[in-house]
Order: structure tokens, then C-alpha cells, then sequence
């Protein structure tokens, strides 16, 4: 997509604290996004968005048309409020590849510093979801290693690692 197409209206969005009124557009996004193996489904999105400390879980509106087209969620670890860890992030797959997941990640990034002081950003994804690890690395994430079996067995995981400026 070109510079000019990317100020389309069409494409503008905002970002927002997601809602438990979210959690349907969010399930039907991880439906399209994610193998039935790695979604969390509506009662672990609905409980991450009851926890989740204030602007730690963010909703993404397609401008105008009012749709959730994007969600983000992290949490501070329980032992170091220094680290930050998303939890997820997605974005509709008709409209990826629109810098919507930077804006995403950037607001998110910017609240977490701001908010909680947090330092360092990790992240698990699986070994093989080239698209996201290819994102997060554009990001300035790095791989730390891989985690065997991460997910079950045979579904491994890289953690990755940010340091917040
Ligand atoms: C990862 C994800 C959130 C990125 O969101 P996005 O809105 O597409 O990302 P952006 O447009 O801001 O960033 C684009 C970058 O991501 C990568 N990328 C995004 N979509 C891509 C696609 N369809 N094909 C190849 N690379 C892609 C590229 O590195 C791209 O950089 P470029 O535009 O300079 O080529 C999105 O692809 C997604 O929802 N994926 C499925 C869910 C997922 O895997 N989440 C991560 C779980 S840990």
C-alpha cells in the first residue's frame, strides 16, 4: 500500500481500554487469526480484559465504521515491575499489513512505560509464525532463546525480548 492510501479514512483508526463488550469482536478476530490450538476463546479474552491493569489491554476501532479491527493485551510480571509481557496482539487479517499492529504496539509500549515504569518488554510466539516474529524483530525485539514445548508438545515458542527506552 502506498503512503497516500495509508491516510485513507478508511484505514484510520483509534486506539481505546478495551471493554467486555469487545469480547465477541475480539473472539471472531482470534477465529480468523489464530489455529484453534493457540486462541484463548471469549472466557479467557473476557478474563484477561476483567484483570488486566488499566490501559494494559487496548482495542483498535476502525474510524467512522465503528469496528474492532485490533486488540493488544499485557500484563506486569507478579515478581518484577520492571518487566512488562504482552499477552497478544492481533489485527484483522483483511486490514494487516496497514500498520495498524504498529500503532497498536507503540500505544501499548508508550502506556506501560508511562503508567508502571516498565523497562523490558518480552513476549512468547510460536517458533514458526514467521509473520510475527518478522514484526516484532521490525520493532526492536530480539530473540532470547527457544522454549521446547512451549505450547504443547512439538509446538515451541521464542521468547523474545525489548528494551524499553
Ligand atoms: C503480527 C500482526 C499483529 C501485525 O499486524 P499488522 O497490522 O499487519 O502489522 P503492521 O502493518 O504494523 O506491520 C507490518 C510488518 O509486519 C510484518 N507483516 C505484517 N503483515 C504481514 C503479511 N501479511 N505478510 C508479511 N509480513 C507481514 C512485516 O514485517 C511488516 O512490515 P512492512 O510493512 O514494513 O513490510 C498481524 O500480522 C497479526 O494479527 N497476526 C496474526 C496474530 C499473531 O500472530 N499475533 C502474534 C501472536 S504472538
Amino acid at each position: 500500500m502506498k503512503e497516500s492510501e495509508m491516510n485513507d479514512p478508511t484505514f484510520a483508526i483509534d486506539i481505546r481500554q478495551s471493554k467486555i463488550s469487545d469480547v465477541d469482536a475480539i473472539n471472531e478476530l482470534e477465529k480468523q487469526v489464530f489455529s484453534s490450538k493457540m486462541r484463548y476463546g471469549p472466557s479467557l479474552i473476557m478474563a484477561i480484559i476483567n484483570t488486566s491493569l488499566p490501559h494494559l489491554a487496548q482495542t483498535a476501532i476502525l474510524k467512522d465504521q465503528n469496528t474492532i479491527v485490533g486488540f493488544i493485551a499485557g500484563e506486569i510480571d507478579s515478581r518484577n515491575p520492571l518487566l512488562g509481557r504482552i499477552i497478544t496482539i492481533e489485527v484483522d487479517p483483511k486490514l494487516q499489513h496497514h500498520k495498524i499492529g504498529k500503532q497498536l504496539l507503540l500505544s501499548f509500549e508508550r502506556k506501560i512505560s508511562d503508567h508502571y515504569s516498565v523497562e523490558n518488554l518480552e513476549l512468547q510466539v510460536h517458533y514458526e509464525n514467521h509473520k510475527a516474529i518478522r514484526f516484532y524483530k521490525k520493532h526492536g525485539f530480539s530473540e532470547v532463546k527457544k522454549l521446547k514445548n512451549y505450547y504443547a508438545r512439538k509446538e515451541h515458542a521464542i521468547l523474545m525480548h525489548k528494551l524499553l527506552s
